[in-house]
């Protein structure tokens, strides 16, 4: 098969990368020239686990290839993914879809005939029927398809979500665009991948529902280990007394500073958006949105209480930025609201990333210091905080540690370590809910 992706970021260079890899040629296209120019020359825009060794292998194949010209792209195309971002609208909190919409615009010239548009961005339920408009007026005499392909995939296990998913969600209004998903997603379906083949409407409203439920299971679990915290009971022998049982399962219930990143906080916004447009209640999914935010500010205050209330003139150490572990993406980062609250509060904080340095200070107040890893950030700090769960920081030297913090403080925001551990060494730990 002949695909082309339009975007080229953490989803579009992931999943063009493996698509290349199942033995199907893909040409990646970005608006982006820095992006593109990166990725000819070999560099891979994104930290991703094992993407640049999964890229080098099919751009010498000759499979994989990258470029600015959508012309150049398009011709004999049988798959055209839109890969491109849907960010929350500024304002309103609707999904954007001007990139999306423009994508459309922007691909309908240089379409063939038979060509099947397939939206892997998440998207609002009833953005196939638009794309497919977009087109159709462009190209009134076009035969195309448009589907809907939402993506799971996480950041920092990509890949390997992307080669072996829990299942493939294809939505289809026609037969021709199922045989050509069908085709594309042939060589998962050897390892029995359950391909659901479903109406483009419902496969655009599982991407949403699957976010919103997983963000649910997140906010459930962190409201219970405030309460742990009150009632001194542990929450990792709360959540394992309920994930072992199968009817709940045990993943996605590690308590946390609040979940970020690039999808759960502005899918469960567009969600609302939808189920409001479209008179339906989603009152669970607006409690979790409103649990969250509060959340993430809150552990700003956490800090702030371990370090005796007052954080004037105190230094914070943040080990870690990133939403979570083994990506460098930024966006919606519980780290945001932690060094705004830490900074309103009079503390300086300095901080430290493996791999989100450059994201973060795009994103963070320029009074943050950025330091060359975890130990330059806790010399002559008055506390270390564990916000982002990076292996790096699961084995701390706390001899050093305790030799550069002026307090023997630890608040661990991930739960990285035992209490007793960490007490035996004479730090103060704080924890959630424990
Ligand atoms: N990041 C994730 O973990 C993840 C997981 C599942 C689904 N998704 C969804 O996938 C979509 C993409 O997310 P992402 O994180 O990869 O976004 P991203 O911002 O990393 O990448 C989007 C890319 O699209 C490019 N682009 C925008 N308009 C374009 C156009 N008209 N032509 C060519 N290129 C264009 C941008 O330059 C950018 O490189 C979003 O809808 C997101 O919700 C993301």
């Amino acid at each position: 098969m002949r695909i082309v992706m339009i975007g080229t970021g953490y989803v579009g260079l992931v999943s063009g990368a493996c698509f290349s890899d199942f033995g199907h040629h893909v040409c990646c296209v970005d608006k982006d020239a820095g992006k593109v120019a990166a990725l000819l020359e070999g560099r891979i825009p994104i930290f991703e686990p094992g993407l640049d060794e999964l890229v080098a292998k099919n751009v010498a194949a000759g499979r994989l290839e990258f470029t600015l010209d959508l012309a150049e792209a398009l011709p004999g195309a049988d798959a055209v993914f839109i890969a491109v971002g849907t960010p929350s609208r500024r304002g309103d909190g609707h999904a954007d879809l001007s990139y999306v919409h423009a994508a459309a615009r922007e691909m309908a010239p240089y379409l063939d005939p038979g060509a099947v548009v397939v939206t892997k961005s998440t998207v609002p339920v009833g953005t196939g029927d638009e794309v497919q408009r977009i087109i159709r007026e462009a190209r009134p005499d076009l035969e195309f398809s448009v589907a809907s392909n939402p993506e799971f995939l996480r950041e920092g296990a990509a890949i390997e979500d992307f080669k072996r998913p829990d299942r493939v969600v294809i939505g289809v209004n026609d037969e021709h665009a199922e045989a050509v998903l069908h085709e594309i997603y042939r060589p998962l379906l050897r390892n029995e991948t359950a391909l659901l083949v479903m109406k483009r409407r419902a496969a655009e409203l599982t991407k949403y529902a699957a976010n919103a439920f997983l963000a649910t299971k997140i906010g459930f679990i962190n409201e219970i280990a405030d309460l742990c915290e009150k009632v001194r009971a542990d929450v990792h022998d709360v959540a394992r007394g309920i994930g072992l049982d199968t009817r709940i399962g045990p993943r996605f219930l590690q308590p946390g500073p609040g979940y970020g990143g690039s999808c759960f906080p502005k899918d469960t916004l567009a969600l609302l958006k939808t189920a409001q447009d479209c008179d339906a209640s989603l009152r669970i999914v607006e409690a979790v949105v409103t649990s969250n935010d509060t959340r993430k500010r809150s552990m700003g205050r956490k800090v702030i209480a371990a370090l005796g209330g007052d954080a004037q003139g105190k230094v914070v150490a943040l080990l870690g930025l990133t939403f979570k572990a083994n990506t460098d993406d930024m966006r919606d980062s519980p780290a945001i609201a932690i060094v705004r609250a830490l900074l309103d509060a009079g503390a300086r904080v300095r901080a430290y990333d493996p791999e989100g340095m450059d994201q973060a200070r795009a994103l963070l107040d320029d009074e943050v210091v950025y330091c060359a890893d975890a130990y330059e950030a806790m010399d002559g700090a008055d506390a270390a905080v564990i916000v982002t769960e990076w292996d790096a920081f699961r084995a701390l030297d706390f001899d050093r540690a305790g030799e550069l913090l002026r307090e023997r403080l630890l608040v661990d925001l991930r739960n990285l370590y035992d209490r007793a551990d960490i007490e035996r060494l004479g730090f103060r730990y704080v924890a959630v809910g424990r």
